[in-house]
């Protein structure tokens, strides 16, 4: 089996493509759709080149390449961790038996809304992303912009290949409609509700990368663990290219920190709003937002279905491998968010129909990691402001607190209250319009927007005065 991709391919691959010929022409029909939909969905401002990373080997020894390319003639390729042939399934009532090399038939249809539904969020992101470019503060932003966007599109390709190479005639028309769907669209929007919110401005951005990608980040490591051979190695090589994405998101709300920070001291005021910066409360509420639209992404807090997914081994827990239980779970139970006598509550359900919550707990565990570091840029500053993860039900539209109003601290809220009370937490067109008022595009090499600090590193070795991107 080939490992390295070979770039005399159309489409760059090491899953031995050109050996199988019947796929090779699907894959080959459908590449002209995606480049039609990247024209027409994919960034907007036009860039002659841009300094990419492109996946070219899966190795240990290294898997990508630095260039300038056109993003048009990005090399998406299909891409799978190498092949572990003693693999065996790791939880759920097949633990112990090999994985598997091709789709069991009783498990056909879940797998393929498996795929279906992580491949839709791929190009959303890229659409939601779409108009960003023309406000980036830096070339140095905007060459991150773009390198997430091609490699969101690769993840399109990732899930596309699966479809096409396992699941036949429908696998083909499932691929059609990843690029039919639109983020935003009335009438085909995009599956998941926060993947049709638009990403106006940076600081959204940053925020999309931190929590929303991260959400991704949980999925893909579910998948990871799947008894379907095939769409674990994917995952794993996906998960790879992810990391940058929340390294974009995090060392991006570090740098706006650092920034609205200085100017706070430097103008020992609350509000650096009128220094150019972005306001503090006004990083809360963004956070706010992103924060618990992500959580609603991790579904009801209990779910047969997920429970199905995970004992028929398609679907299983983040690190599953580090748990220390039976990997079965059907004699196990888990305390799980709930509302009891209209009071904020949890209570024991069993452990299968709750991985939903198991999952977003994992999660959030994760995302106070982001808000240490930001809240220690504060400190440093010699600030005594902070900032926090608000609860789990505020602002919750799924799951055991969407029918309820919360604050951020966790106390419940009369009926007419919230509606009076959101733009403390959330933010107001006059924060939006002050946030859109700064993004003003910053296109000289080496400089940057005065509502942001420049990066501590570049990329790959390269300076921060460096030409990542050249316009058109
Ligand atoms: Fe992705
Ligand atoms: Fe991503």
């Amino acid at each position: 089996m080939p490992t390295a991709a070979d770039y005399a391919d159309k489409i760059p691959n090491n899953v031995g493509l050109q050996e199988d010929l019947r796929l090779q022409r699907a894959l080959e029909s459908w590449q002209p759709n995606f480049l039609n939909w990247w024209d027409s969905m994919g960034p907007a401002l036009p860039a002659r080149d841009v300094y990419l990373r492109t996946a070219v080997n899966v190795g240990r020894e290294g898997w990508a390449q630095f260039g300038h390319v056109a993003m048009r003639d990005y090399r998406w390729g299909i891409f799978l961790a190498e092949r572990d042939p003693g693999r065996v399934i790791g939880f759920g009532e097949h633990k112990g038996e090999p994985a598997w090399t091709k789709v069991p038939g009783e498990y056909r249809s879940e797998l393929r809304r498996l795929l279906v539904v992580q491949g839709d969020t791929e190009p959303a992101s890229v659409e939601q992303q779409r108009n960003l470019g023309a406000t980036a503060p830096s070339l140095y932003d905007l060459r991150n912009l773009f390198q997430v966007n091609v490699e969101e599109g690769r993840h399109l390709w990732a899930m596309v290949y699966l479809l096409h190479a396992y699941f036949g005639r429908e696998g083909r028309e499932e691929a059609d409609d990843l690029l039919r769907r639109n983020s935003g669209s009335a009438e085909s929007p995009r599956i998941l509700g926060a993947f049709n919110e638009e990403t106006p401005d940076w600081l959204s951005f940053f925020m999309f990368t931190y929590f929303t990608d991260r959400d991704g980040k949980y999925q893909l490591g579910t998948l990871k663990e799947s008894a379907f051979d095939p769409l674990s190695r994917t995952c794993e090589f996906m998960l790879k290219e992810e990391a940058h994405h929340m390294m974009v998101g995090t060392t991006g709300v570090d740098r706006i920190v650092e920034r609205t920070a200085a100017l706070m001291v430097e103008h020992d005021t609350d509000d650096a709003g009128p220094y150019g910066a972005i306001p503090l409360f006004v990083i809360q509420k963004y956070l706010n937002f992103h924060y618990s639209v992500s959580l609603d992404l991790f579904g009801g807090e209990t779910s047969t279905n997920v429970a199905n997914y995970y004992t028929a081994g398609l679907k299983g827990r983040w690190m599953e491998d580090r748990r220390a239980d039976d990997h079965k779970l059907t004699d196990d139970g888990i305390w799980v968010d709930a509302l009891v006598d209209g009071e904020l509550a949890q209570t024991e359900v069993p452990a299968l129909t709750g991985l939903n919550s198991d999952l977003r707990r994992e999660y959030i565990a994760d995302c106070q990691g982001g808000v240490s570091r930001w809240n220690k840029i504060l400190a440093q500053a010699g600030l005594p402001q902070r900032l926090k993860l608000p609860h789990v039900a505020f602002n919750r539209k799924v799951g055991a607190f969407a029918g309820i109003e919360a604050t951020p601290d966790g106390a419940l809220l009369p009926a007419g209250e919230w509606e009076r009370r959101q733009g403390e937490w959330l933010p107001t067109d006059v924060d939006k319009t002050h946030v859109r008022s700064l993004m003003r595009p910053v296109r000289e090499r080496g400089k940057i927007a005065a509502w942001i600090a420049p990066p501590r590193h570049g990329i790959n070795g390269r300076p921060f005065d460096f030409e990542y991107v050249h316009l058109a």
